[in-house]
Formats: structure tokens, C-alpha cells, sequence
């Protein structure tokens, strides 16, 4: 959905302070979000993450829609101690659109 994909790249204006997308994207504050959708969480090379985020990673997550709604909507409720200092987006239409955002963007 187009107006779904244009409304999300406005929604990562808010993730952008700390993620990079894209051709030639790397790693900052955040890991890089190439290639996010349905990949195991905390497997991006060269990023340290968090020992909650490592945790849950070993437990199996992968950020899938539903998994990343539930992450973006209130990443500390979500994952105690992660160090993404984000409040989170609650609208959920929000979610939906970094959701499909995120998934124009590959490996
Ligand atoms: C981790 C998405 C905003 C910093 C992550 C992960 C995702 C994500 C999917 C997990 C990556 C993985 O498992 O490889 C987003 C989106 C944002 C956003 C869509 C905006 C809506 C931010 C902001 C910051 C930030 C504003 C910095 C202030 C981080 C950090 C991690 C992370 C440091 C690693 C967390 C840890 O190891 O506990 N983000 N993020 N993010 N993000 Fe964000």
C-alpha cells in the first residue's frame, strides 16, 4: 500500500535519530533496519546489543508484525532493560505504517 509506505517514511523520522535504512546503511545508536521483517531479533553483524535483547533473542524472537507492534508500542514494557530509549508509538496506525516502511527496505 503506497500511502501506507509514505505515511511510515514520516513515522521514521522519529527512529532515524538513532537508525539507519538503506544502500550503505550502518550501524549508530541503533542497529541498522535493513531487512528487519520476519529476521531473528539481535542478529545484526557488528551491533552490541543489550543483555535483554540478547536474551530474548536466544528465547527465539523475531520481529514479525506482531512481535514489532508489541515492541514500538512500549520497547521497555516490552523488554525490560532495553537501551533503546524510545517512549514508543501508540498509535497503532503508527505501527502499521513504520511496519510496512520497514519491509520496502531488504537485506
Ligand atoms: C533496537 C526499531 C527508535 C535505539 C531496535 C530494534 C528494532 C528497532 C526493530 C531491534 C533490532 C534487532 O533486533 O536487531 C525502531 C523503530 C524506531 C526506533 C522502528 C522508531 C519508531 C529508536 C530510537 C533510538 C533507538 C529513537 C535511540 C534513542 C535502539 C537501540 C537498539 C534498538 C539502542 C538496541 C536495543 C537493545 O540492544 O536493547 N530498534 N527503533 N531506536 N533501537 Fe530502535
Amino acid at each position: 500500500d503506497p500511502e501506507l509506505i509514505a505515511a511510515g517514511e514520516k513515522v521514521f523520522k522519529k527512529c532515524a535519530a538513532c537508525h539507519k535504512v538503506g544502500d550503505g546503511a550502518k550501524n549508530a545508536t541503533g542497529p541498522v533496519l535493513n531487512g528487519m521483517i520476519d529476521r531473528a531479533a539481535g542478529t545484526v553483524d557488528g551491533f552490541k546489543y543489550s543483555k535483554p535483547l540478547a536474551e530474548m533473542a536466544a528465547g527465539g524472537l523475531v520481529w514479525d508484525a506482531a512481535s514489532l507492534h508489541a515492541f514500538l508500542e512500549n520497547p521497555k514494557a516490552f523488554m525490560k532493560g532495553t537501551k533503546m530509549t524510545f517512549a514508543g508509538l501508540k498509535k497503532p496506525e503508527e505501527r502499521d505504517a513504520i511496519i510496512a516502511y520497514l519491509a520496502t527496505f531488504a537485506e
